[in-house]
């Protein structure tokens, strides 16, 4: 992994947290919080970090597409577009935004189980570079479509290979229990009907198993059983132009930020060491380049999630006889994570003056007991009005945010 853009000053009475050399505890007084912060430069080293993996693979045409679901803040695809990424879009609005903030039409793919005839008709119109489609019935519907309009819709269908991606049950795809794609078994009718379907083009296979991946087998399997299945159909007659392989490649939540007075993380020593995002690509390439396709790759997480961070400040200190609360101003509302996945999120106060610590729940202002941003945690102690990071918060974090309790 790229080394993270946020750190400790190394002053002698405490040390303040900074993104790139910017006091956070400074954007928390002039911008008030709850507030996401993002570094530039940590996205761009991410996408860098992809692009020179896939730079090794031979032959030309291959790309990363950057999936916007992870963070569509305007600046964020503004830098993204801008650094030469394609966009993967999942829908109408993402897909506009995706146009306005500078992504060519023919670097956009559409993703998704439930693309609604509207948003079909726009990305025709829009003459993206294509769909990628999970069914027989979407792929007709396209089609259709796309001879009203007398153009050409070209597609990737997305297979599920039947892997397990070892990661949160509501974020793996790629079993057969799973709602994505087509089954390995049923593909090669999916395949040889869809080349037969009239202002369609077939070029391509999308595959994409899951998301928050930590191991390398699960990406190395379903490139194995991917690329045997490209030769299958590819003996049948069907050829493709490209193998888009998806995203998921996993990150670190745990001590992403050091330092002698920051209460660390427990951490599960199995999941220490994920591999990096070039190792990632560079464990699949061996096998994907065996199909002779042109590559795309499309992360979301591993090139905004360690450039964000949530900043939020103690409102209330709370005691009974069996917890501490400590409630800040931002909760469910603002990061959904901990509430939806379980998910950790490194708790780092924006100045740091003393090791002390405790066992508390972090908590948010929402009228729900499910309303934490971490339980049963141990951290630096926390008094009213201690502006506090939650890190890593930069993939999953504002998209998911609602305005629950009209907040
Ligand atoms: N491609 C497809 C088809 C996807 O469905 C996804 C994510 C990606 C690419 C990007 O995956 P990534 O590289 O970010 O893992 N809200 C959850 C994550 C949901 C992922 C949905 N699909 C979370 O907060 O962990």
């Amino acid at each position: 992994m790229t080394d993270s853009s946020f750190h400790y000053s190394s002053d002698s009475k405490g040390a303040e947290l900074l993104c790139e050399n910017v006091r956070l505890s400074s954007l928390a007084e002039e911008y008030g919080t709850p507030l996401y912060v993002y570094s530039q430069k940590s996205i761009l080293d991410n996408y860098a970090a992809f692009c020179d993996a896939l730079s090794k693979a031979d032959g030309k045409g291959h790309y990363i597409s950057y999936a916007v679901k992870a963070n569509s803040n305007p600046e964020i695809l503004r830098q993204l577009s801008s650094a030469g990424a394609g966009a993967d879009v999942v829908s109408g609005g993402e897909m506009l935004a995706a146009l306005k903030y500078g992504f060519a039409p023919s670097k956009i793919t559409f993703d998704g189980p439930g693309k609604t005839d509207a948003e079909i008709m726009l990305a025709l119109e829009k003459d993206i570079f294509a769909f990628n489609v999970e069914s027989l019935e979407e792929i007709k519907v396209i089609s259709s479509f796309a001879s009203q309009l007398g153009k050409t819709a070209k597609i990737f269908i997305r297979v599920n290979p039947d892997v397990d991606a070892k990661s949160h049950p509501y974020i793996s795809t790629g079993l057969r229990e799973n709602k994505f794609g087509v089954s390995l078994a049923e593909a090669h009718d999916v395949f040889r009907e869809a080349s037969r379907q009239p202002n369609i083009k077939l070029i391509g296979l999308h595959v994409h198993i899951g998301s928050q991946i930590t191991e390398l087998s699960p990406f190395i399997k379903a490139a194995e059983s991917t690329v045997k299945f490209i030769a299958e159909i590819k003996a049948e007659g069907i050829e493709l132009e490209y193998l888009n392989f998806g995203g998921g490649q996993g990150i670190q939540y745990h001590n992403v930020v050091q330092h002698p007075l920051l209460v660390p993380d427990a951490q599960d020593e199995k999941k220490k060491d994920i591999p990096s995002h070039a190792q990632f690509i560079s464990s699949a390439l061996p096998v994907l380049t065996k199909s002779g396709l042109k590559l795309i790759f499309e992360p979301g997480r591993a090139i905004v999630a360690n450039a964000g961070v949530l900043l939020t400040r103690v409102l209330y200190r709370k005691e009974n006889s069996s917890k501490t609360f400590i409630i800040a101003d931002a909760g469910m509302s603002d990061l959904i994570r901990p509430s939806l996945y379980g998910a950790h999120h490194q708790i780092a106060p924006l100045v740091l003056q003393t090791a002390e610590h405790e066992v508390a729940d972090l908590v948010g202002p929402i009228c729900e007991s499910g309303d934490f941003l971490a339980q049963h945690r141990s951290m630096n102690k926390f008094v009213r009005g201690d502006g506090l990071a939650l890190l890593t918060a930069g993939a999953y974090g504002f998209v998911l945010a609602s305005n629950y309790n009209t907040r």
